[in-house]
């Protein structure tokens, strides 16, 4: 009997080498047959219909420790070595991974935003352009009952930065960066620096993102994670703290390089006495 967790589920991005596919093929179908002989779960591979080298690797766990004893399991470690020599790995949802606090916090935050009426589509049966005002009648229900969100698995905010990364225009500077902004509704929207010949036009990634974003219609922001390839943690400039706050308000900043994390900041902390918006409504005339 299947007793995996549908809920918990990690899933990765595969991009695969040019003439890999027997051994890719021999080795999902020895990693799948591991995963059910030894009850961590069940793995289902999808191939991306637009790249036909890139793939999603979907794991479905029996619990968060059957994954974690699959993690350090001799067989699938070998297996995954093979894996690496041939393809491009990258984890994008994680759904084991214990929930630490700040994590549930963000999630609340979240899901109370989903729940808010004034944020996400318009869910109203009419148009509210009414002079006196954004009041609603009684006819003017919402359809259908507020969502909340699932919280079961959770993306991997810096991965999605570090691939965003390697779509960084930085021929001036050499200096790559990728950034992904998580919005409301757990959107991830990515940005990557782009620079040109006169380099004052240069934008960085984190304002690459937020304007993406902004763009397709978010307005709700939780947290930007930044990632460069440096030792040292590569902070947001100031003008996009600037532009961060206005649009993203107090963000959670994690900041990180190829490897590892290296920190997480609060955007209050590294913008202390902004100026916005609020500030233009007490002006004297
Ligand atoms: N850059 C970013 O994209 N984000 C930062 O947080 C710091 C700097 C870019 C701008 C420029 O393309 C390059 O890094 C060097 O400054």
């Amino acid at each position: 009997m299947d007793k995996s967790d549908s809920r918990r589920l990690s899933v990765s991005l595969i991009d695969l080498g040019e003439g890999h596919d027997a051994e890719f093929d021999t080795i999902s179908l020895h990693f799948e047959a591991l995963l059910i002989r030894k009850e961590y779960g069940r793995a289902e591979l999808i191939r991306d219909e637009g790249y036909p080298l890139r793939f999603y690797s979907v794991r479905y766990w029996v619990s968060a420790g059957a994954a974690e004893q699959c993690h350090r399991d001799p067989e699938v470690q070998m297996l995954t070595a093979r894996l690496y020599q041939i393809a491009r790995v990258t984890h994008v949802v994680n759904g084991v991974r214990r929930v630490d606090a700040v994590r549930r916090l963000l999630d609340e935050r979240r899901a109370r935003v989903e729940a808010d009426r004034r944020t996400g589509f318009d869910r109203r049966v009419v148009d509210l352009g009414r002079p006196e005002g954004d009041r609603r009648a009684k006819n003017d229900r919402r359809l259908g009952p507020r969502r909340v969100r699932d919280t079961a698995a959770e993306v991997d905010l810096i991965a999605a930065a570090r691939r965003a990364r390697e779509h960084a225009d930085a021929a001036f500077s050499q200096f790559k960066v990728g950034a992904a902004l998580e919005t409301g509704d757990g959107t991830i929207v990515t940005g990557c620096n782009i620079e040109n010949a006169t380099y004052g036009l240069t934008i960085c990634a984190e304002r690459v993102a937020m304007f993406k974003a902004l763009s397709e219609g978010h307005r709700v922001f939780l947290r930007i994670a930044i990632v460069a390839d440096t030792e040292a943690p590569t902070p947001p400039c100031g003008a996009c703290r600037q532009i961060l706050w206005e649009f993203g308000g107090n963000l959670e900043i994690q900041l990180a390089n190829l490897k590892e994390e290296k920190g997480t900041h609060q955007l209050k902390n590294l913008l202390p006495l902004p100026f916005d918006a609020r500030l233009l409504e007490r002006r004297t005339l």
